[in-house]
């Protein structure tokens, strides 16, 4: 039986059993009120939530301002639906906000033919966040080192009494190590401090328990202590995803072509910083439309992109022994389900219920998955037709 045939008996099956799925035929065709009909079904939202879309979710001035300073106006950038996203058998509808043309066919392109195998398997780490303390002028480093070890346990202690309800969920500063660091203007000690920030991205946690332990470090060493900040390299935070294209659906002339495309990206860092823009279009937008720094996460994922001394693809892909192309991805994604303008943003919020990511560890597995699909897709573009042919398609229907 031919793959096609497949995935609509199983299609079929899903209807019957009323299961939701994320595979809508013809989305894209279907008018503005049909889509939030589909929308509304899928992720049971009510009639205030449509007529909270249909009014463009707007952020009121007095929302912006209270978000930044000197605020006059607001800017609006499209929000989309990504389709056929499954994820861990769980099917999503994945809101994207981005301006460009084609980011959001192209990774509901490559869900779509990941589901001919089951779509994308995805785990995540534990949500562990960086803090840094630079302490300047170290004389003895081995004495300073000894006196905040000896104090260690009454530090995390007092870090943690900055967020009681973070600890009564289970997360909470949980260690803390020192690095030397030999500068051309002197010797530093920096403390690293380990924080389970849970569902929420956890700048603002980390920078205060900092801040706290902070004065108390100083008087401990009797040295001057200069930043206190998170790090956006959250290496303790990661996500990885896996899919199998099937060589009955790409053709294995495309799949040594992707290949191909895959070793160019390994070795030329002037196509490896493009084939990661390409992952970062998707991780992004979903970021944007859920409320998170996408700035974080793009920092993050290009310092782990050169972690191992060279700039790398974050993506990697290889046949199996069907000669079905397989794609990984693995990168840290720090998101958040709550805080920030997660909960205050309106569409924000409907971006997340719409995804209904129960936690930040499950939006960080959908983020991984829409950036595999959509550096697959990209590739296989890029070894076919080109990408141009998809903005003129858009391009067309614009005009
Ligand atoms: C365009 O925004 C992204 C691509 O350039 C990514 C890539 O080349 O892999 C198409």
């Amino acid at each position: 039986m031919h793959f096609f045939q497949t995935e609509n008996i199983l299609f079929q099956k899903m209807a019957f059993f009323n299961k939701k799925t994320s595979k809508i035929s013809f989305f894209y065709k279907k008018t503005y009120q049909e889509k939030l009909e589909e929308l509304k079904n899928f992720a049971n939202l009510t009639e205030q939530d449509i007529f909270e879309l249909k009014n463009l979710a707007q952020l009121s001035f007095g929302t912006a301002d209270k978000m930044v300073e000197n605020v006059i106006s607001t800017i609006q950038i499209p929000l989309g639906i990504a389709t056929n996203f499954l994820i861990n058998k769980k099917n999503y509808l994945v809101p994207m906000a981005t301006e460009e043309p084609s980011v959001i066919a192209a990774a509901s392109n490559g869900a779509k033919l990941a589901r001919f195998s089951g779509g994308f398997t995805a785990t995540s780490t534990q949500p562990i966040m960086i803090g840094q303390i630079q302490i300047i002028n170290i004389k003895n480093i081995k004495e300073i080192k000894s006196k905040i070890l000896q104090n260690k346990n009454f530090l995390l202690k007092l870090a943690n009494k900055q967020d009681i309800f973070l600890q009564k969920l289970g997360g909470g500063a949980i260690n803390l190590k020192l690095k030397t660091l030999k500068t051309n203007r002197c010797n530093m000690l920096i403390v690293n401090l380990f924080v389970n920030v849970k569902d929420a991205m956890g700048a603002n946690i980390i920078n205060t328990m900092l801040e706290k332990i902070a004065p108390e470090i100083e008087k401990i060493t009797n040295h001057k202590i200069l930043l206190k900040i998170i790090s956006n390299l959250s290496i303790y935070r990661m996500a990885k995803a896996k899919a199998v294209w099937k060589k009955e659906i790409l053709g294995q002339d495309t799949i040594e072509n992707i290949l191909d495309a895959y070793e160019f990206a390994k070795i030329d860092i002037f196509r490896t910083v493009t084939h990661n823009k390409g992952i970062m279009n998707g991780i992004d937008a979903v970021a944007l439309a859920t409320g998170n720094d996408f700035r974080a996460i793009e920092a993050g994922a290009h310092g782990y992109a050169c972690y191992k001394k060279k700039y790398a693809p974050l993506t990697h892909y290889y046949k199996n022994k069907n000669q079905d192309l397989v794609g990984k991805i693995y990168l840290p994604i720090p998101v958040g389900t709550i805080g920030g303008i997660t909960n205050i943003h309106p569409s924000a919020k409907l971006s997340l219920k719409i995804l209904g990511a129960k936690s930040a560890c499950e939006l960080s597995q959908i983020m991984a998955s829409v950036g595999l699909a959509q550096n697959f897709a990209a590739l296989k573009a890029l070894v076919t037709d080109g990408i141009q042919k998809g903005h003129m398609t858009l391009h067309k229907r614009k005009l």
